[in-house]
């Protein structure tokens, strides 16, 4: 029984770490922003590796308000709307470390 309850416990343990790191969010994302976020999102984004962290928290966060975006802001506030701070912080330290 007790092993049951650890192995239980590991496996929650690992999903919330999957959930919470940058390059498993990142998946996601990349269907538009390209594998290492080297493209222009549907032609229209900037390209986003080029990014420092803490802008890209304050854009994600800022899609999830309505306070920040362009003509296409709809479809970015879908991506991010679930997400929570910590994950949208670990994708901002995940997204510089991409290279072209
Ligand atoms: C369906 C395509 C699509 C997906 C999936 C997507 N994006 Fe975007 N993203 C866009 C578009 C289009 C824009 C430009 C939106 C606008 O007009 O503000 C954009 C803009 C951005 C910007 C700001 C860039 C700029 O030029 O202002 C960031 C940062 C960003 N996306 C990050 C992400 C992250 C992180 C994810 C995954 C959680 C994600 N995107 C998923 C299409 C997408």
């Amino acid at each position: 029984m007790r092993k049951v309850i650890l192995a239980a416990l590991a496996v929650f343990a690992m999903n919330v770490m999957a959930a919470d790191d940058g390059a498993t969010l990142f998946k996601k994302c990349a269907g538009c922003h390209g594998a290492n976020a080297q493209k222009k999102a549907l032609g229209r984004s900037e390209v986003i590796n080029a990014w420092k962290s803490d802008k890209i928290v304050s854009a994600l966060q800022g899609y999830k308000t309505g306070t920040f975006g362009g003509a296409m802001k709809g479809i970015m506030k879908g991506q991010v709307s679930s997400l929570s701070k910590e994950q949208i912080k670990a994708l901002a330290d995940y997204i510089p470390t991409l290279k072209n």
